[in-house]
């Protein structure tokens, strides 16, 4: 098969952890008989420093034209603490998710079982743990309306949801639901919130659609708590953007390591996979940082926009490997041997060939 693979590496860590993920995709093609053409385009800092803008029209273009997108991080600390900036390098990711119209963020939380105790949390607590966020990425309070007045002394974000959006990503948690275990948590803040209202009333419409799922609906706050309490108690999650934004975060350290878990935003035009974790900034240059979300964002690539689930198997077989054997980046390795990020992509690589 012939895939056409937009790769967009990014900032800090980014184009480290790609690499080791291009490699990955590079071995899995050779050893399955695929070609894989990469087009390589700029986005966020890097985009803003060499063409002054963070998602340009050629790198749009490009992501249209692809069957596929493998994404980095985005963000650089120099904007961070400008309040200021004109030009931010996170604009370029909005941007990017706005006009490929990516509007549902797949964020799964699962443990490895070889990592159990590297987690914050008790092996009981978690064991078990296989649930997925279906986050809503392209409304909300992200691209409302937002301003200052009062002479810039008043600013307010608004978060705006239409039925629409609401229902195109319940459809996605519905699907999802009915292939793992038919159960389904809307989350959302329906004691105070309208936009939450209707979430609500939207999804129990749908309920009838699929009488199968069993669908609960519980306030975001409680979930926030539920979610380190019994983790392995949920499964399908549905929610809005900010809410998702902060719960898949808190859910990435159940797994025992931010640099782990991967992700896919499923769009109308495309599709886009990327690792949870951000730009890391301390860590650039340094081949340290763990590539195993991004290298799992490939499999879920594999899987997900070309259907070749055998590929996809093998890239999780042989991750599971590393982690068994202790092949890991140091914030996996306790103080013992650690490997550096590119020694971790020629090794699954090395495997994947075997
Ligand atoms: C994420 C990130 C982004 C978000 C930032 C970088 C804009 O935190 O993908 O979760 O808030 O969506
Ligand atoms: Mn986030």
């Amino acid at each position: 098969m012939k895939l056409n693979i937009a790769l967009l590496p990014g900032d800090g860590i980014g184009p480290e952890v790609i690499d080791q993920a291009v490699k990955v995709s590079n071995a899995i093609a050779k050893k399955f008989n695929h070609s894989i053409n990469w087009v390589t385009a700029l986005t966020g800092a890097a985009a803003i420093d060499a063409v002054g803008e963070p998602y340009p029209i050629e790198t749009h273009n490009i992501c249209l034209n692809a069957d596929a997108i493998l994404f980095g991080a985005i963000g650089h600390p120099k904007y961070d603490n400008d309040p200021l900036a004109k030009v931010r390098p996170e604009q370029g990711l909005l941007k990017m998710r706005k006009d490929l119209g990516l509007f549902a963020n797949v964020r799964p939380t699962f443990t490895f079982p070889s990592l159990i105790d590297k987690s914050p949390l008790k092996r009981e607590r978690i064991e078990g743990t296989d649930l997925v966020f279906l986050r809503e990425l392209t409304g909300g309070i992200y691209f409302g309306k937002r301003g200052r007045k009062d002479n810039g002394n008043t600013a307010y974000d608004t978060c705006t949801y239409t039925r629409d959006e609401i229902t195109r990503l319940a459809k996605k948690g519905f699907e999802l639901a009915m292939n793992r275990s038919k159960k389904l948590c809307c989350v959302d803040k329906a004691n105070v919130l309208e936009s939450s209202r209707l979430w609500r009333e939207t999804v129990q419409l749908m309920e009838k659609d699929y009488p199968e799922v069993k669908v609960s609906y519980e306030f975001v706050d409680a979930v926030a708590m539920r979610l380190v309490q019994w983790p392995n108690s949920y499964d399908v999650l549905i929610t809005e953007n900010l809410f998702g934004d902060i719960l898949t975060d808190e859910a990435s350290v159940i797994s025992g390591s931010m640099g782990l878990m991967p992700s896919a935003s499923i769009g109308l035009k495309t599709s886009l996979f990327e690792p949870i974790h951000g730009s890391y900034p301390q860590a650039t240059g340094k081949d340290i940082a763990n590539p195993l979300a991004t290298v799992l964002s490939a499999a879920m690539m594999f899987e997900d926009a070309f259907n070749l689930k055998k590929e996809a198997d093998l890239i999780r077989k042989v991750v599971n490997q590393s982690l068994e054997k202790s092949i890991v980046t140091e914030d996996l390795s306790d103080g013992e041997k650690s490997y550096k990020t590119s020694e971790i992509g020629n090794w699954l690589s090395d495997q994947i060939l075997k």
